[in-house]
């Protein structure tokens, strides 16, 4: 399939693996782009350039296709060598990166100079323009259904992505409850060039994380996620789980007292302990309501190859026979 998005990256298929913290390492992001998509490497993962900088030369010996750098800019006390992390980006070659979390004009001269595209992820239309404003060649458009960060504004993709698709130029993918090739030619149908997806690449074989994370995403249901830090105006969509239930509590008993100090057992430092060691009540982890949709963890090449294959039987016999043509 050919859009704007497989053009920009030069990948087969629209389909984008977003970075997820401890979720996207090299063996994820090279069996995405392996099977014709686009993978992400997480930044700050890797907890130095120099770390990164390793796993970039690992994904590059696991695949000659292009393949991302996820970049999230968090707000911190001892910031990440953001600078430095970059360079080891641009050192290995990597083509794309994919930015969240703050803008990142700051660094766009540089990837520009270096021919790396960039891909900022956000969850409302002003954040998008903004992002084409400075020069950001894509945007990852995240509903609120999305697992993660949704933002304060709280609008799904059903409405986000149309409005997306009347104000922007460049090209954008739909993010945020994408899970199969009806979700991918929904995208498509709303103005979209493709997908971004988070959850659904986790419950697959390639990704490097316990089987206890997979297992808990085939089991949950679309009522199974929760959004937390609202009263922070950080919030997260994660898996409800023991620890959710605790930081709930503390949101409704401190009400506008809350303050990060106080949730941060139940969300500073808990990925390796969920993602490594399958401590599933360790703490609050990202997670999309698109569990719902979820109910295996096939290969990746499985469930590209699945979403391509149905995504085209639904255009040329399901939605071509609903056309004024075919009656
Ligand atoms: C376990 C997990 C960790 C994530 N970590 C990050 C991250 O570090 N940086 C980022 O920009 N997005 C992160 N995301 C968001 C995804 O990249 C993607 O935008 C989101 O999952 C899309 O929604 P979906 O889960 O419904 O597909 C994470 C998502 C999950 C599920």
């Amino acid at each position: 399939m050919k859009t704007r998005i497989t053009e920009l990256f030069g990948i087969k298929h629209p389909i984008i693996q977003g970075g997820m913290h401890y979720v996207g390492f090299a063996e994820l992001a090279a069996a995405v782009s392996n099977a014709g998509g686009l993978g992400i490497i997480t930044g700050l993962t890797q907890g130095t350039p120099e770390k990164l900088a390793k796993e970039i030369a690992r994904c590059r010996q696991m695949t000659n296709k292009p393949f991302g750098v996820n970049m999230t800019f968090l707000p911190s006390l001892t910031p990440p060598n953001y600078e430095e992390m970059f360079r080891a980006i641009i050192a290995g070659g990597v083509t794309v990166v994919e930015t969240a979390g703050n803008n990142p004009q700051k660094w766009l001269p540089m990837l520009k100079d270096a021919g790396v595209k960039v891909i900022h992820k956000c969850t409302s239309v002003r954040h998008s323009l903004k992002a084409e404003r400075i020069g950001c060649d894509a945007v990852s458009v995240d509903g609120f259904e999305c697992g993660g960060h949704p933002g304060e504004d709280d609008i799904p993709n059903f409405i986000l992505l149309p409005r997306a698709a009347d104000e922007l130029t460049i090209p954008f993918v739909a993010s945020g409850g994408m899970a199969d090739a009806r979700s991918l030619v929904a995208a498509l149908s709303l103005g979209a060039e493709g997908i971004n997806m988070g959850t659904r690449f986790v419950a697959t074989e390639e990704a490097p994380v316990h089987p206890n994370v997979k297992q808990a995403i085939i089991d949950a249901s679309e009522l199974d996620t929760a959004l937390v830090m609202r009263p922070l105006r950080n919030t997260e969509r994660v898996l409800k789980n023991a620890a959710v239930t605790r930081l709930l509590e503390k949101e409704k008993t401190l009400g506008d007292k809350l303050a990060f100090e106080d949730v941060i057992d139940e969300v500073a430092g808990i990925y390796p302990k969920i993602m490594a060691d399958g401590d599933m009540d360790a703490g609050a982890w990202s997670c999309g309501m698109v569990a719902g949709l979820i109910d295996d963890s096939p290969s990746v090449e499985a469930l590209i190859k699945r979403i391509m294959v149905e995504a085209e039987e639904i255009i040329s016999s399901r939605l071509s026979g609903f056309s004024a043509a075919a009656s």
